[in-house]
């Protein structure tokens, strides 16, 4: 039988969504977890709900429990669909005497739900409620990645109910990270981190500061999504710290998308040039890599290249798709070059080129442009700007 107690009369009752393969642009190719946390004490406590369709598996669990109407307490830590959209469900069955939440998560349960009849009690960043042997303090968490976002810690169990940061888009049926191969934890929780929270990565160091200002300490961290950091919660903690600092590693990302081989071969030249160099290079085709997946990739790149035939006087969808999507995700400390093979008009460099430079990365050459077919002195011109972009990258690193 799974093991779901998280701590002595603390339990997951969430679900596993083993087949959502898309999370608003993310590839959840391992689908993911909805998890919910009861509290059993004289108030019992829930945190968090499901999403819509899932509030059978919810309350199945807490009915192994308790009778949910039993339930005084729910906590709303955050109010995005996939954990509040079975809440209206829950309110019903549970008819809490109280739904706590942060004072933005007031207004978006209110405009999400239009529902000011339902008992919400708005809890500031700090404050402390008892649930009967346990006390429970809030500490917001504003944009991590929601307005309305926070965490729920339990002092007595040293226990961070932590919302979606410390999450991982892994359908399990496990439930904690010593149940599972590190590895591929590590490499889940990367491309969570990578696409979700980097747009956000200045806060994270704040968020840790504030957790040592506010003298948390816990020994185990319950986020809504994937598994309970319970074996190593400082590992998690300290990834984050990392992957916030966007600190680049001696890798290069060739980036692009091709329609007749022309900007593939320029792409393989340029992949020459940077191995020539001694940097770890990889060519991600985007016919061939998701965009959630060439993200990940991007956290820890020291530069990226990107290359796209010109279409229609425009850059090919996949790539304007990518271009779209990193945007949003504002990475920061990025070398960058652009390349693309033309017919007659030839904007794509172009278009490439003021994308890159609008996300204000550092442009290592002027992009190369190739007319139909390239030439060995084009090739060659391609492998000069992978080794001019590994020189760079050496001394940046250096
Ligand atoms: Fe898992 Fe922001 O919701």
């Amino acid at each position: 039988m799974t093991q779901t107690e998280v701590k002595k009369d603390i339990h997951w009752v969430g679900a596993v969504d083993w087949k959502v393969r898309d999370f608003h642009g993310y590839s959840t190719y391992k689908g993911t977890t909805y998890n919910a946390y009861l509290a059993l004490d004289e108030h019992p406590t829930l945190f968090d709900t499901v999403k819509k369709g899932f509030e059978g598996d919810l309350l199945h669990r807490l009915r192994s429990h308790i009778d949910p109407a039993q339930i005084d307490y729910i906590v709303v830590n955050h109010v995005e669909m996939d954990h509040s959209g079975a809440l209206p469900e829950m309110v019903e069955i549970v008819r809490p005497k109280k739904i706590f939440c942060s004072d933005m998560g007031h207004k978006a349960i209110l405009s999400h739900f239009h529902r000011p009849d339902w008992p919400l009690e708005t809890v500031a960043s700090g404050q402390t409620i008892s649930i009967g042997r346990r006390t429970v303090q809030f500490l917001e968490t504003r944009m991590l990645h929601w307005p309305d976002s926070m965490f729920s810690y339990l002092p007595e169990d040293r226990l961070l109910v932590s919302s979606d940061a410390f999450g991982q888009h892994w359908a399990t049926s496990e439930r904690f990270d010593d149940q599972v191969e590190m590895t591929e934890l590590m490499r889940h929780a990367a491309k969570y981190y990578a696409n979700i929270l980097l747009p956000y990565s200045k806060l994270i160091p704040k968020l840790v500061a504030k957790i040592q200002e506010l003298g948390l300490v816990f020994d185990t961290i319950a986020p809504d999504h994937g598994l309970i950091w319970r074996a190593e919660p400082g590992r998690i903690i300290e990834a984050y710290a990392g992957w916030a600092a966007q600190k680049p590693a001696k890798k290069a990302l060739i980036i692009y998308d091709t329609m007749w081989h022309s900007t593939e071969k320029m792409a393989h030249a340029i992949y020459k040039g940077l191995v020539g160099q001694g940097i770890s290079t990889k060519l991600l085709d985007l016919k061939s890599n998701h965009r959630s997946d060439v993200i990940t990739e991007v956290l820890d790149a020291a530069a990226l290249v990107f290359g796209s035939p010109t279409l229609n006087n425009g850059i090919m969808p996949l790539l304007a798709d990518f271009l779209t999507y990193l945007k949003g995700l504002k990475p920061e400390n990025k070398l960058a070059a652009a390349f693309g093979s033309y017919g007659w008009s030839g904007e794509a460099v172009g278009i490439i080129t003021r994308a890159l430079e609008e996300m204000k990365m550092e442009l290592v050459a002027p992009g190369i442009k190739v007319k139909h077919v390239p030439t060995a002195d084009d090739l060659a011109a391609c492998l000069a700007l992978g080794d001019q972009l590994g020189r760079r990258i050496q001394e940046r690193l250096a």
